[in-house]
């Protein structure tokens, strides 16, 4: 059974008090908004990988591109939790329009790739910075480590 990001979301809320009532930097706020702009876009290029693949007469390859979409939405909606778990302000932007063509799989495969390691990149810069209240917290652990 997958899991469902939605799930997800609402088990973030049974945080202890203590930990929810830490607040977060304004500056790592905005870096947090920014990072579920780019795990939706990520979502976002996935699924259009995968209407590449079902148009190519691709199953297989659209549904692992599928699954990988979820698992980018789920990525948002976590980040999602855990700014609202610090009373923050979750502050939605405009996500790009991904690429609608594509190349051969194995082409698309190493596109996957290279996005997925600029994606950790900026995951993990987020870890790193001064400015989470609980730098072992769940949330973040979850998205750096899925
Ligand atoms: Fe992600």
């Amino acid at each position: 059974m997958e899991d469902d990001p939605a799930d997800y979301y609402i088990a973030q809320h049974s945080l202890d008090k203590k930990e929810s009532n830490t607040m977060l930097l304004q500056s790592m706020q905005k870096a947090l908004n920014k990072q579920i702009n780019d795990e939706i876009y990520s979502s976002y290029l996935y699924l259009s990988m995968a209407t590449h693949f079902q148009a190519a007469n691709l199953p297989g390859f659209a549904n692992w591109m599928s699954v990988q979409s979820k698992e980018e939405y789920g990525h948002a909606l976590k980040i999602y939790g855990y700014i609202h778990d610090r009373g923050g302000r979750v502050t939605l932007d405009a996500v790009a329009k991904p690429p609608a063509t594509f190349k051969k799989p194995l082409d698309v495969m190493k596109q996957v790739l290279d996005h997925e390691r600029e994606i950790t990149g900026t995951i993990n810069k987020l870890y790193e910075r001064k400015g989470l209240p609980h730098t072992g917290d769940a949330a973040m652990v979850c998205v750096r480590t899925s």
